[in-house]
């Protein structure tokens, strides 16, 4: 069950870091780093995440019994857990933005970093899945920091209202139970048209930064029952598992 148990901190370096060293002891599947605040909180692709109070930081202890190559379509699943969680809460419309950033009012809202853990193993499988650490952050109500004024926006900003976090938790961890058991049972394609629903990249142009750092630009034609990002391009339509819109 998420959020069982739930390891409560009031200062951490990173959730993340948290709950990977809670993940190596044997921590079961649901286990949750929750923290007031982050002294090193971090974003994909190396890059920072402002952790001032105010805000909800946390990370989730996976166990999914698969193959470390199937983990991508788990991004976009945990992107559209945190839309739902948000909707349920606050009077706003989520947007995703793919692999899984949470847009509102067209600025980010919220991020997702999500870590595998792979035990070394035999090529060419290469290991076996140890576990997955699910981090999220959902900006509340923190004064964003001014450098990121023009991409970045909180809840209670967009609601108008203030929005409690253990409100936003609960949700959050009720969202990411539905979510992830449907991912499980019966993968990604059934939860597509959901995360369809909220895609404020489909029809525009984009760039997309691939993990083997090759860019490709083309146009985002949705999400495919894989949970690829689908980019037409002059060479034909692509389906992207893992990598990064720019
Ligand atoms: C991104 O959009 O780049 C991902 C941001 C993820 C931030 C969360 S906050 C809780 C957890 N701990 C971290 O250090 N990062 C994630």
């Amino acid at each position: 069950m998420i959020g069982r148990p739930a390891h409560r901190l009031e200062v951490v370096t990173s959730t993340n870091d948290e709950a990977k060293r809670l993940l190596a002891e044997g921590a079961i599947e649901g286990t949750v780093v929750v923290a007031r605040e982050q002294t090193a909180g971090r974003g994909r692709r190396g890059r920072i995440w402002h952790s001032a109070p105010g805000n909800l930081y946390l990370s989730v202890v996976l166990r999914p019994a698969i193959p470390p190559a199937a983990a991508p379509p788990l991004a976009p699943a945990i992107g559209l857990a945190v839309a739902l969680a948000i909707e349920e809460v606050a009077p706003v419309t989520a947007e995703l933005k793919w692999p899984n950033d949470v847009f509102v009012g067209g600025r980010k809202v919220a991020g997702v970093l999500v870590e595998s853990v792979v035990q070394a193993g035999i090529a060419p499988e290469g290991g076996r899945l140890a576990g997955v650490v699910v981090g999220i952050g959902i900006n509340v109500g923190a004064e964003v920091p001014p450098e990121l004024a023009e991409t970045a926006t909180t809840l209670a900003r967009e609601a108008g209202r203030g929005v409690r976090r253990e409100e936003l938790e609960a949700a959050l961890f009720g969202a990411l139970e539905e979510v992830y058991r449907r991912f499980v049972n019966e993968g990604f394609r059934s939860l597509s048209a959901e995360w369809a629903e909220r895609d404020r990249l489909a029809g525009r142009k984009v760039t997309v930064q691939r993990a083997s750092e090759e860019r490709v630009t083309g146009v985002a034609r949705g999400i495919a029952a894989s949970g690829a990002l689908r980019l037409e391009t002059t060479a034909g339509v692509l389906e992207i598992a893992a990598g990064e819109v720019t």
